[in-house]
């Protein structure tokens, strides 16, 4: 591994945030750490990279829990959240302290915006060319300020004290159609679906990140449709303009 490798360390249960980190270290050397696994504890020396989704206005507990695994020496990290074209609100003051509480400097943040990964109509198909663009053109730009030396710190827009984190009301149903091929117990962020019953969701545990949603070969898992045309019809209402990437450096 080089020195200037940089390290992605993405929090991405259904893609969103993959894709924006993906473009914003287009033709770079990286190495990826994947948040909705456990982390191996780790010393950073090099530039971090952290991208991690929006959940009402905050950054999922489990996806800051494993970044404070990896700490900072006082070296450089890149914030970046991504959401669902609703608003971010409190989640990049919340990922830029806990990373400087880590041990980082923060010298660029951003916001991108991805499709809204539970009601997928909501930014569908972003991040589009143009984020794309501007997310590579912000990997750049960050990459220019570190080859110069410059560690000068950014601020980035919040309040303190942070928004209640939202109650999850519901976990995911499982339709009769499951056949227990276990991807989903696999794969889930949190092991909120047991092994031996994949059909079933621990709720205490589920962080209703869409995940098993999105990725069950039969489609046998959803939201409870009330629930989902409840939200669609107040996201439709807060969230239908198109909203565009802010970069912080
Ligand atoms: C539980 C939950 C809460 C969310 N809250 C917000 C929000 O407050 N604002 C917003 O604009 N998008 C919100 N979103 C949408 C996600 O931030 C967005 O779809 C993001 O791209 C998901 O990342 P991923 O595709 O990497 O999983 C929420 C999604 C989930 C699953």
């Amino acid at each position: 591994m080089s020195s200037a490798e940089w390290i992605s360390a993405v929090f991405s249960p259904t893609g969103g945030c993959e894709k924006v980190a993906s473009a914003i270290t287009q033709g770079m050397a990286v190495r990826r750490v994947d948040l909705c696994a456990p982390v191996a504890a780790e010393s950073v020396s090099a530039p971090l990279l952290a991208v991690v989704p929006v959940y009402g206005g905050r950054v999922p507990e489990v996806a800051l829990e494993r970044l404070r695994v990896l700490k900072g020496n006082g070296g450089p990290a890149i914030a970046v959240v991504v959401y669902g074209n609703r608003a971010y609100e409190d989640a990049l003051l919340e990922l830029h302290t806990v990373l400087t509480a880590n041990g980082y400097k923060v010298i660029a943040a951003a916001a991108f915006i991805a499709e809204h990964s539970i009601v997928r109509s909501i930014a569908a198909g972003r991040p589009h060319g143009a984020d794309a663009d501007k997310a590579a053109e912000f990997g750049r730009t960050v990459a220019a300020k570190l080859a110069e030396g410059n560690l000068s710190t950014v601020c980035v827009p919040g309040n303190m004290p942070y928004r209640e984190r939202p109650q999850m009301p519901v976990a995911p149903l499982t339709l009769d159609s499951c056949r227990g091929c276990g991807k989903c117990a696999r794969l889930c962020p949190v092991g909120a679906i047991p092994a031996n019953a994949p059909h079933t969701t621990d709720a205490a545990k589920c962080i209703l990140c869409m995940r098993c949603v999105a990725i069950c070969p039969r489609r046998s898992r959803l939201l409870p449709p009330p629930m989902l045309e409840g939200m669609t019809q107040r996201l439709n209402m807060v969230a239908s303009e198109p909203k565009q990437p802010e970069i912080f450096i």
